[in-house]
């Protein structure tokens, strides 16, 4: 008897602590998007309430590929958030094809999502999309890429871009000394709006020390022809990107990495700076670099701090990484859908144009990691195990 009434107390208190979190869970404010700033990225620490009243797929998520690993990552984190937060969530990948996203979109909306988050596969093409899912009543979020060409866009959630390039042109500058360091080029795909912020970011860094003489570009005649611009335009940029694209793809990278080395000189090797613009193709240019017999010492850039990448860093294989924790963008994309299920307004980071309107954006910090910080940043802030890589100081 005893023993039944303790038990009942029991049941009564985990009952009224489950209704007292669900009712603060509730009464959660809509949340602010982290500052744009430098300063490291902190941990997901919003509330995010299900959806009053909401029941079906209400969030439906498209994500690009499933061949790289930054897009798994914010797959199975979307997953494990969405679902601590009582939603049901579907995620589906375009795989490299346009048709294929907007298929994924069609599904989505026949599934009944009040809320669609989409990172485009091709920028331009994503707009009928999103158009649809407008014209359906759904909310849309443009997530890491923007989409452009369309009002069709809610919120823009996304990391620093600009910072992003600016610290890994940053990072070369760092490194080197003297004049005449040779300087290898190459960006991301042209369909994907990031490659172009990028780009910018590193070349508003970079061009000063062009100019100067530190740096000389070895493989892009482009990039030569308007060294003498501090800022470029849209086309100017385009020009530069269709000579200097790895696609986001490993294999296209290599490809233009070993045939930039084919046709440099002896003289054009020794101590070379290379822009990557992100882990995967890195590390395809920084393997290609290292077989290089006259290549004798390289710094690359990359960004994701995919595991591999962060392996290379340990070994010295690849320089830096620009650390974007993807916690903070999925829980941002998560609040953000939160808010617009429940018509609350959001403190915006201002707006990204994206040649049709000017997009609200949720920006967040990104920060640069090299072997110094490397267990700092990516270890002792739980992001990844430390038994998850070999050699770790
Ligand atoms: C993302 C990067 C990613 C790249 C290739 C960019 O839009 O911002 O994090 O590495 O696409 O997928």
């Amino acid at each position: 008897m005893k023993q039944k009434s303790s038990r009942l107390v029991m049941i009564l208190f985990a009952v009224m602590t489950i209704v007292g979190m669900l009712l603060s869970a509730c009464s959660a404010p809509a949340t602010t998007a982290p500052a744009a700033t430098t300063a490291p990225a902190a941990g997901a620490t919003a509330t995010s309430a299900p959806a009053a009243g909401g029941t079906g797929l209400q969030v439906g998520i498209v994500l690009p590929t499933k061949s790289e690993p930054r897009w798994i990552q914010d797959q199975t984190r979307f997953q494990d958030a969405l679902k601590k937060a009582g939603f049901s969530v579907e995620v589906l990948f375009s795989e490299g094809s346009s048709a294929t996203e907007k298929t994924n979109v069609e599904s989505l909306l026949t599934k009944g999502i009040k809320v669609l988050i989409i990172c485009p596969q091709d920028a331009v093409a994503a707009a009928a999309a999103a158009d649809e899912a407008h014209a359906a009543g759904v909310k849309v979020i443009s997530y890491d890429r923007l989409i452009r060409g369309t009002t069709s866009v809610d919120y823009y959630v996304t990391f620093d871009s600009m910072a992003v390039g600016a610290q890994q042109a940053q990072y070369l500058i760092d490194h080197a000394t003297g004049k005449g360091n040779p300087l290898y080029l190459y960006a991301g795909a042209a369909t994907d709006n990031n490659a172009f912020i990028f780009f910018e970011g590193s070349w508003e860094k970079l061009q000063p020390k062009i100019a100067d003489g530190t740096f000389v570009i070895k493989n892009s005649s482009q990039a030569v022809s308007l060294q003498a611009n501090p800022k470029l335009t849209r086309d100017q940029e385009a020009q530069i990107i269709g000579q200097i694209t790895t696609n986001w793809d490993f294999a296209t990278a290599k490809t233009l990495a070993e045939a930039n080395l084919t046709a440099a000189t002896t003289a054009d090797k020794g101590t070379v700076y290379i822009l990557a613009p992100n882990d995967g193709t890195a590390r395809s240019i920084a393997d290609t670099f290292a077989a290089d017999k006259d290549v004798k010492k390289y710094y690359v850039t990359g960004q994701d701090a995919e595991k591999a990448s962060v392996q290379y860093i340990i070994d010295g294989k690849q320089s830096m990484t620009v650390f974007k924790d993807v916690r903070t963008l999925v829980q941002t994309a998560i609040d953000a859908s939160i808010a617009l299920l429940k018509g609350q307004p959001l403190t915006t980071s201002g707006t990204y144009n994206n040649g049709k309107a000017d997009i609200p954006a949720l920006q967040s910090p990104v920060i640069t990691v090299d072997k110094a910080n490397v267990k700092a940043v990516l270890i002792d802030s739980g992001y990844y195990k430390a038994s998850d890589f070999t050699g770790l100081q």
